[in-house]
């Protein structure tokens, strides 16, 4: 693809979109657009409208989603399945009007249904129910999967779905309150650390079972789809490798360099024993992951370190 393309990312402040900013400026791409949520709110549809209209970019990349954990999903159902429902409705109706030939849509693992055997494969989608408590999520980014594979069929374009797995990486959410288990470990060890390296308390047995990809091989995931034309709707993005939390624990240990001990407050619930991607199909395209766990954490933990002034302030 000519470096000179138009690209909008939709969400390019937030850890995904600025990742695959960082990497197309790193690739040369000198055409990219982007817009804060204060400067066009994608659950706007005139504005969505008139503002692709006018850009006429040749390529969208939706990073832009209502995004939280468990907790907000449960106390915010309704902003969760309509926000997102309308951000996406929005970018993926205005782009088809506007003429746009390629667009990527970024989902997440959680549009598999609870119980689906493991590692989840593309093809498992509708087969089951879902997890209750982020259903709403879930289901919005189903309509936005199955949105852009209708247009591939009934108009013939590029328009493609990726669905990543626990991401992490720079611009990371390292607020205890509403963070994912790598970034709040990270922040525990660190803090742990500074405090005589005191204790570290962690939740549940320590036995159940993640897979995590570091967030620039994500944006590398991205690239390939802006780049190549993938031949089906949907693919999962991972790095098809699972550790169990204890094992994760003891490397940001070992990366932060925190000397005490780790206790297992085996009272806490442990969630769902294993949760794993089938990336093959990624694979047999030919794209797959380059960054290795204790790698992507020792550049995580050197980001955190940059930036932390600005953690400070977030309650603990
Ligand atoms: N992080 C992960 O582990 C993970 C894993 C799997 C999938 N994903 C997927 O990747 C995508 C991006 O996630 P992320 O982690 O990068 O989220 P994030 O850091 O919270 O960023 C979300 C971005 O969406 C933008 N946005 C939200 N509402 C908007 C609105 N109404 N109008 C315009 N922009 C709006 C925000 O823009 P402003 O900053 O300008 O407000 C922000 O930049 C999501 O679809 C998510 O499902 C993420």
């Amino acid at each position: 693809m000519d470096t000179n393309t138009k690209i909008y990312i939709a969400g390019h402040r937030g850890m995904v979109g600025s990742a695959v900013w960082r990497v197309l400026e790193k690739k040369g791409y000198t055409n990219l657009v982007g817009k804060t949520s204060k400067e066009l709110d994608l659950k706007d549809q005139v504005a969505v409208v008139a503002f692709l209209e006018k850009e006429k970019p040749a390529v969208v990349i939706d990073a832009a989603a209502r995004v939280g954990g468990i907790l907000a999903n449960n106390d915010f159902p309704y902003q969760f399945l309509m926000e997102n429902m309308q951000i996406q409705n929005n970018l993926i109706d205005s782009s088809l009007k506007a003429g746009i030939e390629k667009f990527i849509f970024l989902g997440s693992s959680c549009i598999y249904p609870k119980f689906a055997p493991q590692p989840l494969k593309e093809e498992y989608l509708l087969t089951d129910s879902l997890e209750p408590t982020n259903e709403w999520y879930a289901l919005a980014k189903i309509t936005g999967v199955k949105a852009c594979q209708a247009i591939r069929k009934q108009f013939n374009k590029d328009y493609v779905s990726l669905m990543p797995t626990n991401l992490y990486g720079h611009f990371d959410n390292f607020d205890l309150q509403t963070s994912h288990v790598l970034p709040a470990m990270i922040r525990k060890f660190h803090e742990a650390k500074e405090n005589n390296n005191s204790d570290v308390v962690l939740w549940g047995s320590g036995t159940p079972m993640r897979e995590f990809l570091f967030v620039d091989d994500m944006a590398e995931a991205v690239v390939y789809a802006l780049e190549n034309e993938l031949p089906e709707y949907l693919y999962n993005v991972g790095s098809g490798k699972d550790i169990t939390i204890k094992e994760l624990a003891e490397t940001i240990q070992k990366v932060t360099g925190h000397q005490g001990q780790i206790v297992w407050d085996a009272e806490k619930p442990d969630g769902t024993p294993r949760k794993l991607m089938d990336v093959s199909k990624m694979k047999d395209i030919g794209w797959q992951y380059s960054t290795e766990l204790k790698e992507g954490i020792e550049q995580t933990y050197a980001w955190f370190l940059e930036n932390i002034e600005n953690f400070k302030e977030v309650k603990m």
